[in-house]
């Protein structure tokens, strides 16, 4: 607080000395504009977001309105330290009502952002989120309702919260890859309230990529031999997104719940709706690329570069930096199993999407006892693949179509293939009701989704 008000009232740089009786400052992340904290107390942070329309330069053809947190897409990151309290007021000023829920926070269930637990927040009003960062990690945030709309017209921003330690890079950057569906005239395509044809079987696919709401590649400089955190998430309505790293070496130190055990390596990497992971890069040739793999129909990829880091300068210290991991549950023999079949109905001539036979009815809830081990098999019975998303908790993947699945962390969210068949692990550690559905966002307004209800 001390820090702030020296920091406003003259123009002398605030000595060092002044800061002891608070944290440092936070490091800065690349690629997002963060919301001003609006707080001045330590441990919390208070951001407004107003939810509006806005315009964007997508494309050559005119402008594209988008709905955005303060003007921008992706919204503000908000950047906090673990253990913080995040206060967040958001204010609708669009013509739909809205929520945020906080994809990935292990955070009570009456500040979700999911109804019933909650109700929108109306056109014209204010609803003030206000909850405890329990977990350091990449985040992510959007609308609960008309979900595969809002976040498609650009309501979504990105959440990072930092570890109480936090490893020393010499660059840590946020990635959000998208794909939005535009009309010629560069207008958003509309349908969404009426899903059909290919949107209901496969989800909505866009045309444009987008890479922090930008068409085209973004770039910056990078010291050679530097260490980055790269924070990447996939936020397309249905399609998963690979993404690959040219010119340095690299490697997955992070997933949705946080830091790993041990790093590991995955070329490319996929990244379906909804999930994220850390990168450790260092940079090795002169250039330095991020690019995003889309699959095309004969079983290739058409590559994009999203970035392009010139590498150039002093070189940086060669040095190791220490990624400190997450705690993690010992995977142990269940005491409860939840089974869950996803598939698609389509005996009404139309896409219903099924979690144990029946489309989503609000209020129908699997109860569940709270912190017990428990395991979650999910079969896939339709052909096609979902990435599954649990609120409130994390779990690890345990097996893929019976055999050790070797994705290493807590996860929130899995890409749970065609026919396929997955086992995750979970202690259900955080009581309340909770929403569990296909990331696939027309999937999920098409039935693809359930509650548990996990108990004290
Ligand atoms: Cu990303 Cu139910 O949400
Ligand atoms: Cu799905």
């Amino acid at each position: 607080m001390f820090l702030a008000l020296f920091a406003c009232v003259g123009d002398d740089p605030v000595p060092a000395a002044v800061a002891d009786d608070g944290p440092p400052p936070l490091h800065e992340v690349w690629g997002i504009a963060p919301a001003e904290d609006l707080d001045p107390a330590d441990g919390v942070v208070e951001v407004h977001l107003e939810a509006g329309e806005t315009e964007v330069d997508w494309v050559e053809a005119g402008p594209t309105t988008v709905w955005a947190y303060n003007g921008q897409t992706p919204g503000p990151l908000l950047h906090a330290r673990v253990g913080d309290t995040l206060r967040v007021v958001l204010t609708n000023t669009l013509e739909d009502e809205t929520t945020i829920h906080w994809h990935g926070l292990r955070i009570p269930d009456d500040q979700d952002g999911v109804v019933p637990m909650m109700d929108p927040v109306q056109p014209g009003e204010s609803f003030t989120y206000e909850f405890t960062l329990p977990d350091a990690g990449t985040f992510w945030y959007h609308p609960h309702v008309m979900a595969n709309e809002q976040i498609e017209r650009g309501l979504q921003g990105v959440i990072v919260v930092d570890e109480a330690e936090v490893p020393a890079v010499d660059a840590d950057r946020y990635f959000v890859l998208d794909d939005v569906l535009l009309k010629d005239s560069g207008a958003i395509d509309g349908g969404f309230r009426n899903i059909a044809g290919m949107d209901a079987m496969m989800g909505r696919y866009g045309n444009t990529l987008l890479t922090n709401g930008a068409t085209g590649t973004l770039t910056a400089t990078m010291r050679p031999g530097s260490v980055e955190r790269w924070r990447l998430l996939g936020s397309a309505n249905a399609r998963t997104l690979y993404a690959s790293v040219k010119g340095a070496s690299w490697r997955v130190v992070g997933s949705d719940g946080g830091l790993l055990p041990a790093p590991y390596e995955a070329d490319p990497i996929a990244l379906p709706p909804g999930q994220r992971y850390d990168l450790e890069v260092i940079a090795e040739d002169d250039e330095v690329t991020l690019q995003v793999l889309v699959p095309t129909s004969n079983g290739r990829y058409t590559r994009y570069p999203a970035f392009e880091a010139t590498v150039e300068g002093e070189p940086v210290e060669p040095r190791e930096v220490v990624w400190p991991a997450a705690a993690l549950p010992e995977v142990t023999q269940a005491e409860q199993l939840v089974e869950l079949d996803l598939d698609a109905d389509t005996s009404s001539g139309a896409y219903v999407w099924t979690i144990n036979g029946a489309a989503f009815e609000e209020g129908a809830a699997i109860p569940l006892a709270g912190k017990v081990p428990t395991s979650i098999r999910i079969v896939e019975s339709s052909g096609l693949d979902h990435p599954f998303h649990l609120h409130g908790q994390f779990f690890q993947i345990v097996t893929r179509d019976g055999e050790a699945s070797g994705e290493p962390g807590l996860k929130d969210t899995v890409l749970v293939p065609g026919l396929g068949e997955v086992e995750l692990y979970t202690e259900l550690e955080n009581p309340g009701r909770w929403m569990a559905h296909c990331h696939i966002l027309e999937h999920a307004e098409l039935g693809m989704m359930t509650e548990i209800d996990v108990s004290e």
